[in-house]
């Protein structure tokens, strides 16, 4: 019986089971990230991300086969005082740096109210389009590397349960006596 009340321009995230989020989303184009019309859903992303206190998400989780990340965290949050940067990218690939891994838990807006952890590589070099259409290269390292990893695997029809060790650590927020 929720009585949330969802701010204009917010989508109903997807939920795991639906095919989308299994699906090898579409790649854009240059001239059509510059689209009013990708520029719109940007936006729409962005407030869903925020509205459902995301710190990324993909397009299959608004719905839409388009291969397109948001991704942002304010600064001084409890577990992440560094925040990151709000940031677009279209076509996302990966190269990872090194051979570090680190574990660390991980949750999905498509998966709500779990948690799992999940090993991922520590540091990586993300290349894509941003909002301007352009090519462009960035290093990350611990938690954001962490999120843009998650969110290119939703791209590519894949969630953090598969890349979990097993499914032993999955377990309910509500009794790891933690939020967050
Ligand atoms: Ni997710």
């Amino acid at each position: 019986m929720s009585t949330r009340i969802v701010s204009p321009g917010v989508r109903k995230v997807t939920q795991l089971g639906n095919p989308v989020l299994r699906k090898v989303l579409r790649k854009l184009k240059a001239d059509e990230v510059r689209s009013e019309e990708i520029m719109r859903l940007v936006e729409t992303m962005a407030v869903t991300m925020d509205e459902y206190d995301g710190v990324g998400i993909a397009g299959n989780q608004v719905g839409e086969d388009l291969s397109v990340f948001v991704m942002g965290l304010p600064k001084d949050t409890k577990r992440h005082p560094e925040g990151i940067a709000l940031t677009v990218v279209f076509n996302p690939v990966i190269k990872f740096i090194g051979d570090e891994t680190e574990e660390d838990w991980e949750g999905c807006l498509s998966v709500p109210e779990l948690r799992g952890m999940v090993r991922r590589h520590s540091k990586l070099e993300l290349s894509g389009l941003g909002l301007d259409g352009k090519a462009f290269k960035k290093i990350y390292e611990g938690f954001p590397a962490r999120v843009v990893q998650h969110e290119t695997d939703h791209l590519n029809g894949l969630v953090y349960l598969d890349r979990m060790d097993g499914l032993k650590t999955l377990s309910y927020m509500s009794e790891m006596g933690r939020r967050g």
